[in-house]
């Protein structure tokens, strides 16, 4: 049985997320990768504990997390009973709808019919009877916004989900949308978009600029680029890598058009004393519209080095200039 380390809140910082009351961890633990059911078990409860114990109290998932979908919420919910439920109360679980999940027209993108029913099935599969966020996970254009909305203020009011988020959405339906969840006094407080060094969309599709002014967090995903801002891919392409052991979103091809630029940053982090993965976090977390990052991992080791992170958030302004050059 897991017992916490008594030090888990020493050193994480902890961000409040846009103007609301819940302060999320400058990292977050992400479970799209290497928990589903080609993981290793044992490895997956590693990592959950190396996390909580330094202080990761958020965990995100989403209903199609796997392979295969649903599996990494079974397999969490799994760890949750034998070992976390005594923490529920400390920790922040997160989840979505909005890829593809089941068969048919009702399983995927954001009809009343999907979210509803997509959550109830995430909640039995991760043994909850709520969950901290409940995320729209990417814009439909056929559906109005006013009925996903709806979804979201309907789950909210039943007790499944405690704040709603928004993910993968760009400024001007962010917009939109907050404009029907706020004259609802539906509590939605985060969005959830790609943002790192390499790529920069939210800066130029007004998501940053819009999250800013209406006061809501941002939570960014693959801070990492899956592995590229790491010193993974420096000297080749390993054997446990995501790219050789789950290719399914990250390509030999995409590695290699980029390893040049790693390796240029890879050298200014270390002229900074840091690993590239602690710099590329470290240049989301100097950002005050930044919530959290939330890192994924395939071993323990890797979140041991991500949360140093936190240690060195200041950037000269030559430091900034040499990375916007090679983030071109
Ligand atoms: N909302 C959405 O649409 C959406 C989409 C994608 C992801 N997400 C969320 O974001 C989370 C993170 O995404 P991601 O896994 O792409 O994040 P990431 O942090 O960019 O990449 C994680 C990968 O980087 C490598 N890595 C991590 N730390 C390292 C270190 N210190 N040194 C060397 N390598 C390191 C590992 O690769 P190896 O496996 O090669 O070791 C790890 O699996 C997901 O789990 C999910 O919760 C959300």
């Amino acid at each position: 049985m897991y017992t916490a380390n008594e030090k888990r809140y020493e050193k994480m910082k902890y961000n409040r997320c846009g103007k609301s009351g819940l302060l999320l961890p400058a990292l977050s633990l992400g479970l799209w990768h290497n928990f589903g059911d080609t993981g290793v078990y044992a490895n997956m409860e590693e990592m959950l504990f190396t996390a909580f114990d330094n202080g990761i109290t958020h965990f995100d998932l989403a209903n199609n997390y796997g392979p295969k979908p649903g599996s990494a919420e079974a397999n969490f919910g799994k760890i949750l009973k034998e070992h976390l439920s005594s923490y529920r109360d400390e920790l922040i679980i997160s989840t979505k709808a909005g890829y593809d999940m089941w068969e048919g027209p009702y399983g995927n993108f954001g009809s009343r019919k999907y979210l509803i029913a997509s959550l109830d099935q995430s909640l039995k599969r991760m043994g909850l009877d709520y969950v901290d966020i409940f995320y729209h996970h990417r814009m439909d254009p056929e559906t109005p916004l006013e009925e996903t909305m709806g979804a979201l203020e309907q789950i909210v009011r039943s007790g499944k989900a405690l704040y709603v988020g928004l993910s993968n959405y760009n400024g001007d339906t962010l917009r939109k949308a907050t404009a029907i969840l706020e004259e609802r006094h539906v509590p939605f407080i985060i969005n959830q978009n790609r943002y790192n060094i390499l790529d920069r969309t939210i800066e130029n599709n007004g998501l940053k600029k819009a999250s800013h002014d209406l006061g809501k967090g941002i939570i960014c995903f693959s801070p990492l680029a899956q592995g590229m801002l790491t010193d993974r891919y420096i000297n080749g392409i390993p054997q446990d890598s995501r790219v050789r052991t789950d290719g399914r979103f990250l390509h030999e091809d995409q590695v290699e058009a980029q390893i040049e630029r790693s390796k240029k940053l890879n050298d200014i982090a270390a002229k900074r004393g840091q690993t590239l993965a602690e710099m590329a976090l470290s240049w989301l977390l100097r950002d005050e519209d930044i919530t959290s990052v939330i890192i994924g991992a395939s071993k323990p080791s890797q979140i041991l080095d991500n949360v140093k992170a936190i240690e060195n958030l200041t950037f000269t302004d030559e430091e900034l200039k040499e990375i916007d050059e090679l983030s071109k």
